[in-house]
């Protein structure tokens, strides 16, 4: 008995070195290496400027009902989430130039922790990239609708169209409206974020360089209507309304700074593209921190100009960007901010599917998905399989899950995974302290260290206000166990033998690898 534990905890956290990820990428065919630094900048400006400036900012300034705001402080916010990052960033970039290959902190967690802290972490990641698909899907309904209603001259079922095609299950029976029943259940479904996710599907299974070309598109889209509204903003703002400058005092800028976290989900997706990477160990470092550092001071830039514009009270919640337009008169402004919108949302659906879709991957070669999840299409050599069964389960998911849980859920999923791969790095500088490093965190321990305290403390500080994901986050975990047990633990163990059995005739690099 006491030998069999020892073996089922050895094989729990049974590690897998490094190389051997490099070897099963190389001889899987790998994907095809076409991003450069600009690419990765691209895709990082993708993931960061969507739902977070366009929407959160403003609850971010003035809060909700459940927590407060940060008010014109929330600049300090932006600065105390940048730092929250940017250790984390120095991490995976650590990891991303040592291990360039698709997974993300998947891959860097099996390295370092082992066999079930991967699947977690996988797991964990699914909450960051797939749950928030969904709800970054969901405004981008909202966006659409708002944009339809600037044109006077379309029908009204498509300026306000019927509650049951435009929401969640949830939302729709809460809004209270006329919703049809099919054998007595209630039929709701978000139209408009279902048909975006799948156009979004059939691109990325086309393949990735089209996908940063649609990406380039998107961003610079976003990108010119966001300056824009800085620029024409500057000449409205009055300083007086930057008093008082932190209304909720210390409270305010952590619950801004949780709420503007938003932003961030889905950058380290800049990691799961290693393997599509032209020179890793050079160009990742300058995509994580480049990306990081530019949105950055966008955020902060349009935080000072909105707040200034206005009085905090004035500020909208739904879309504060273009409702700060609206308040100084320029109306003809409003169009191009919902265009911009949607242009950033649609980049930030590209961005949080592709990383769904490589993290899978990546998990089906190591054995905790079926098999047939890691074909890659001959032709596109993109994971298909991966890709048509997460976009269907993320289909599913969109008609059950409130977009503001689905948002605080990839809040926590992002948190945890920062704080697992700083972690991840302590350990791999203590186990593996000579293993080639292209790209080193400087003061290690000191910066991991600094990104475990701010990403946990944040988190931490959350837990208390958002009651429904915070008690949902618990059961995902728990979830991501049992089917660990029911599947993964069982399938690793065939593939450890099936080494094994591989290997007899080298028997020193049995011990190495199991
Ligand atoms: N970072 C993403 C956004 O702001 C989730 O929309």
């Amino acid at each position: 008995m006491q030998k069999f534990l020892g073996q089922f905890f050895s094989n729990l956290i049974r590690k897998k070195n490094p190389d051997e990820f490099l070897e099963q990428s190389n001889a899987a065919g790998g994907l095809k290496k076409t991003l450069g630094a600009f690419d990765l900048i691209i895709l990082g400006i993708s993931a960061i400027i969507g739902a977070g400036i366009f929407v959160m900012i403003g609850s971010a300034v003035i809060g909700t009902t459940e927590r407060v705001g940060a008010g014109p402080a929330l600049v300090i916010s932006i600065a105390l989430v940048t730092v929250a990052c940017i250790f984390p960033a120095l991490c995976y970039t650590e990891f991303a130039s040592m291990i360039p290959v698709s997974g993300s902190a998947y891959i860097y967690t099996f390295a370092t922790m082992g066999e079930l802290p991967a699947w977690m972490m996988g797991w964990v990641l699914m909450l960051e990239y797939a749950i928030g698909t969904i709800a970054v899907a969901s405004s981008w309904t909202g966006y659409l609708i708002k944009l339809f209603q600037g044109f006077p001259f379309l029908p009204e079922c498509i300026k306000n169209p019927p509650i049951w095609i435009v929401n969640d299950y949830s939302s729709a029976v809460e809004a209270g409206g006329n919703i049809p029943h099919i054998l007595g259940i209630p039929v709701c479904f978000n139209l408009p974020a279902m048909v975006i996710i799948t156009i979004i599907a059939l691109i990325l299974l086309k393949g990735i360089q089209e996908s940063a070309n649609f990406a380039k598109l998107m961003v610079f889209v976003k990108v010119a209507v966001i300056s824009l509204f800085i620029a024409v903003g500057a000449f409205y703002v009055r300083p007086e309304n930057w008093t008082p400058f932190a209304p909720n005092g210390i409270n305010g800028i952590l619950m801004g700074a949780f709420a503007i976290f938003y932003a961030y989900i889905g950058f380290d997706a800049i990691s799961t593209a290693a393997e599509e990477t032209k020179d890793p160990q050079k160009n990742l470092p300058i995509g994580l921190i480049g990306s990081l550092v530019i949105c950055s001071i966008i955020y902060g830039l349009v935080t000072i100009v909105l707040t200034g514009m206005m009085p905090m009270g004035s500020i909208d919640l739904k879309a504060p960007i273009a409702h700060a337009m609206n308040f100084v008169g320029q109306n003809w402004f409003a169009g191009a901010i919902s265009i911009g919108a949607l242009a950033g949302l649609t980049s930030v659906l590209l961005v949080l599917q592709y990383g769904t879709t490589r993290i899978l991957f990546a998990m089906a070669r190591d054995g905790f998905l079926p098999p047939m999840m890691k074909k890659v299409h001959p032709k596109f050599n993109t994971p298909w399989v991966i890709t048509i069964l997460s976009t269907v389960l993320i289909l599913i998911g969109s008609l059950f899950i409130n977009m503001q849980v689905a948002a605080e859920l990839a809040i926590f999923g992002t948190f945890t995974s920062f704080v697992i791969v700083c972690i991840g790095i302590l350990i791999l500088r203590k186990t593996e302290p000579d293993r080639p490093r292209p790209f080193k965190v400087p003061c290690c321990p000191w910066f991991p260290i600094i990104g475990i305290v701010f990403c946990s403390g944040l988190m931490f500080v959350a837990l208390k206000e958002v009651k429904t994901s915070a008690m949902l986050f618990p059961l995902w975990i728990v979830l991501g166990l049992v089917i660990y047990f029911i599947y993964g633990y069982k399938s690793n163990r065939k593939i450890v033998a099936l080494k094994l059995q591989k290997s007899t005739d080298i028997p020193e690099k049995i011990e190495e690898k199991v």
